[in-house]
């Protein structure tokens, strides 16, 4: 029998989560079908218990629904416990919900992909939000010589710096603290490219050959990698990858077969073009 999987969100058509899944299971041969849901902002509850009720096997859970998922979830790993928030969840043969966070690893693994390399290297995060609180854990775990958590609301950084200080270096600062600071690897991970902002970075704070990521991906590139190319960064990259890279671990959770990626990427980013 066909097994079911879904992603739950609202909005949702503008999901790519359902053709990403597609090509991993053409690719490895898995009988399975995979749908995107509209669901109510209040009926998150009901509906993810109704699909499971009705034999779906796993579920991936986008905006506004990572808490309730969270919430949910029976058991959590420990990087989604982290994260507070889940973008899997599998039922396991017990009948149990697994919720688990495979943001943060999608990104790592994408900048892996990618030949970056992060072991030893003075990263720079902007932003204090749920999207920077889900990459952490897998960040930290790549042991770079210290994180600097950037944000508008100096506290919020400073609460992410409590909450993941036994994992490694971590520091909050203010915007305009950066200044003098120079950083190997920037990831953005505001929310301002969505509104074609631009986090107020002071000038000079990449060092020579610097790596700059935005968790946001486009068809063109956002405001955030435009600035880090008149600033001389030495590579850029949006979050395509890391968007592919959190379904293909999603969907080893699941099947327990890693999909190839960099074909996926590839076939999308022509799509968007
Ligand atoms: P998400 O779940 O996407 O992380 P969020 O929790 O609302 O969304 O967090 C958005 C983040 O983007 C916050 O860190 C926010 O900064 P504040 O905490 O100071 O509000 C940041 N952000 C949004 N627009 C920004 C801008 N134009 N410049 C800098 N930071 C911005």
């Amino acid at each position: 029998m066909t097994d079911l999987y879904a992603v739950f969100g609202n909005p949702i058509h503008h999901s790519k989560s359902p053709h990403i899944h597609r090509h991993f299971a053409e690719q490895t041969g898995q009988d399975m079908h995979y749908n995107r849901q509209l669901v109510a902002e209040d009926a998150f509850r009901d509906t993810a218990a109704q699909f499971f009720a009705d034999g779906g096997k796993g579920l991936n859970i986008t905006v506004p629904f990572k808490l309730e998922a969270f919430a949910l979830a029976d058991r959590l790993t420990e990087r989604a416990q982290r994260a507070g928030a889940v973008n899997t969840l599998a039922r396991q043969a017990d009948g149990l919900l697994l919720g688990d966070n495979t943001d943060g690893i999608g990104m790592v693994h994408d900048m892996h992909n990618l030949g970056w390399e992060l072991r030893g290297k003075r990263i720079l995060v902007l932003g204090a939000g749920g999207a920077v609180r889900g990459i952490l854990q897998p960040l930290l775990e790549e042991q770079p010589a210290s994180v600097t958590i950037a944000n508008r609301t100096r506290e919020k950084a400073q609460q992410l710096v409590m909450s993941f200080q036994d994992l490694g270096t971590l520091q909050a600062c203010s915007f305009p603290e950066l200044a003098g600071q120079t950083f190997d690897v920037v990831i953005n991970g505001t929310s301002a490219s969505l509104n074609g902002e631009l986090p107020p970075l002071p000038a000079g704070v990449l060092a020579e050959n610097a790596h700059c990521y935005d968790m946001m991906y486009a068809a063109e590139p956002t405001v955030f990698l435009q600035w880090a190319e008149q600033q001389g960064a030495g590579k850029t990259a949006d979050g395509l990858g890391m968007l592919v890279g959190q379904a293909a671990e999603a969907f080893y959770i699941w099947r327990q077969i890693r999909p190839e990626v960099v074909p996926v990427i590839t076939a999308i980013r022509r799509q968007m073009n």
